[in-house]
């Protein structure tokens, strides 16, 4: 892993992604940001390649790696997967691939507010209840504001500790006094070394502190949490090396005027990217989802039209969720296009397929489309309860009741095979619908899975057969006369 020249010799780096250049550059060549060079100190060097050449400042606070004196077989080498601790929050659990891994350096990103510093309290709280010593240090908050929040999450455990610190040696030092059994630290961008320059939250900051963190999680084997704020286009703030040196990156996400958050993993070196959390913000803090599919569906079961039920897997566990669309005429020359929890340009594909192969003119709509529950959906077998729900708004035409869709939509309007279709039909037999449409194809596969299975080619045929009757738009205030002739038949 020895970089070829790695001399004295200044050089810069991207404050937006951590990406490292030998000469200035005014556009970052790897992440295209323009202005945003930087010199890098002269501790450079990224990542765990530091067997070598050890700056003193590094050795200083950075403990030896057990067994890394040379080459090991690797059959020799005992498996860490056994040594797996339940967390006491079963839905992290899942997330993080079936518990902590001892050692193992995660990091929590999400929006301010979102409920980071909320959930990490209570992972730590379940944790010493346990039986386990936490740590707990906070750079964003007292001691008292601390404990005030503990409390309202319940009975505050004896083996939590809690350090408020925003200096990174005095937090090793402690850490080091206090031999907890995991720590978190809320949040990394708060965290500075002083022999550094830079602010905390500096790209050098985080990207340094990250790493006397990975040193000593590793080091210690003590499994570490970060808590890393994101910014507005969704990245975590600082170096990308922080994504690169942690062993997973889990966002906590969901629409902040929404109960519901999700916890998703990034990235997980222990686990698949695809399992998720759901959780429901309350009084006392996060609570667990026993149930996400009835919680992504609205209160409401009424059929309207332009609502669908989609089935997304997400990871192993299939989710029912609401999708709604509204499709309404253009007053203005560009008709919108508006999404939240759904990509826009797969829709605008969805949209192109209803036009040309279906034959609805959406051309001169404005077509808003959002997922319920604050969730976000990128999954193909979505496309079908996606495509049918703004056809049923297009028509006014509800989807029939209990109707559940399935099936990735291709570019000539025929309905595409999904992933583990049975499971998606058994999880909406279990919350009580009535009917699947789902890919000709995989009609087999999902009959004997508790639903009516309706088999479809085309989406033009799942749009004939899964609309109900036409039933007369809710008249806008002042009326839309000449809506009904554009609303198809
Ligand atoms: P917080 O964990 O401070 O967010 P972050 O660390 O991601 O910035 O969560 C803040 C929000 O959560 C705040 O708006 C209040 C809300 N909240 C509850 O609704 N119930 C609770 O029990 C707690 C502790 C917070
Ligand atoms: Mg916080």
């Amino acid at each position: 892993m020895a970089k070829p020249s790695k001399s004295a010799k200044p050089h810069f780096f991207c404050s937006a992604c951590g990406n490292e250049e030998a000469r200035w550059f005014g556009r970052c060549p790897a992440c295209g940001a323009w202005n945003t060079a930087s010199e890098a100190p002269a501790s450079g060097g990224t990542g765990a390649s530091t067997s070598k050449g050890n700056k003193p400042t590094r050795a200083r606070w950075a403990p030896a790696v057990p067994g890394a004196a040379g080459p090991r077989p690797l059959a020799e080498v005992e498996s860490i997967e056994a040594a797996r601790a339940a967390t006491g929050m079963r839905e992290f659990d899942r997330v993080l691939g079936g518990g902590i891994v001892p050692g193992s350096l995660v990091l929590v990103g999400g929006d301010p507010g979102i409920g980071k510093s909320t959930l990490l309290l209570q992972l730590a709280a379940a944790l010493a209840r346990a039986g386990r010593r936490v740590l707990y240090v906070s750079g964003e908050e007292s001691e008292a504001q601390i404990r005030m929040r503990a409390s309202r999450l319940g009975p505050v455990p004896e083996g939590l500790l809690v350090l408020c610190e925003t200096d990174l040696e005095s937090l090793l030092e402690a850490a080091a006094q206090a031999k907890p059994d995991a720590l978190v630290v809320d949040s990394i961008q708060t965290m500075a070394r002083g022999d550094l320059e830079g602010g905390p939250g500096s790209v050098t900051q985080v990207r340094e502190c990250g790493l006397a963190l990975l040193h000593y999680a590793k080091g210690a084997q003590v499994p570490t949490f970060l808590v890393g704020h994101v910014t507005k286009d969704g990245a975590v703030a600082g170096p990308r090396v922080l994504e690169h040196m942690v062993d997973a990156v889990l966002y906590l996400e969901g629409e902040r005027y929404q109960h519901y958050r999700v916890l998703r993993a990034a990235k997980n070196r222990f686990g698949s990217t695809h399992e998720l959390g759901v959780f429901e913000m309350t009084d006392a803090g996060l609570r667990e989802v026993a149930n996400p599919s009835e919680a992504f569906l609205s209160e409401t079961r009424r059929s309207e039209p332009g609502s669908a039920v989609v089935a997304s897997l997400e990871g192993t566990r299939p989710l029912l969720v609401e999708v709604q669309a509204l499709v309404s005429s253009s007053f203005y020359g560009t008709p919108q296009r508006v999404t939240s929890g759904f990509d826009s340009r797969r829709l605008a594909v969805l949209l192109a397929v209803l036009e040309r192969r279906v034959g609805l003119r959406l051309g001169r709509h404005d077509v808003f489309v959002t997922v319920t529950g604050g969730l976000t959906l990128d999954e193909p077998g979505t496309d079908l309860g996606l495509a049918l729900a703004v056809a049923s708004s297009y028509r006014s035409r509800p989807v029939l009741e209990g109707t559940l869709a399935v099936g990735e939509v291709s570019l000539s309007g025929e309905l595409r095979r999904v992933s583990r279709v049975d499971a998606r039909v058994r999880e909406a037999a279990q919350i009580g619908f009535v009917r699947a449409g789902v890919p000709r194809v995989q009609a087999d596969e999902a009959k004997g899975c508790g639903l009516e299975v309706t088999p479809l080619a085309t989406l033009r045929e799942a749009i004939e057969s899964l609309l109900g009757e036409r039933v007369d738009p809710r008249p806008a205030r002042g009326g839309e006369p000449g809506e009904e002739a554009a609303l198809g038949r």
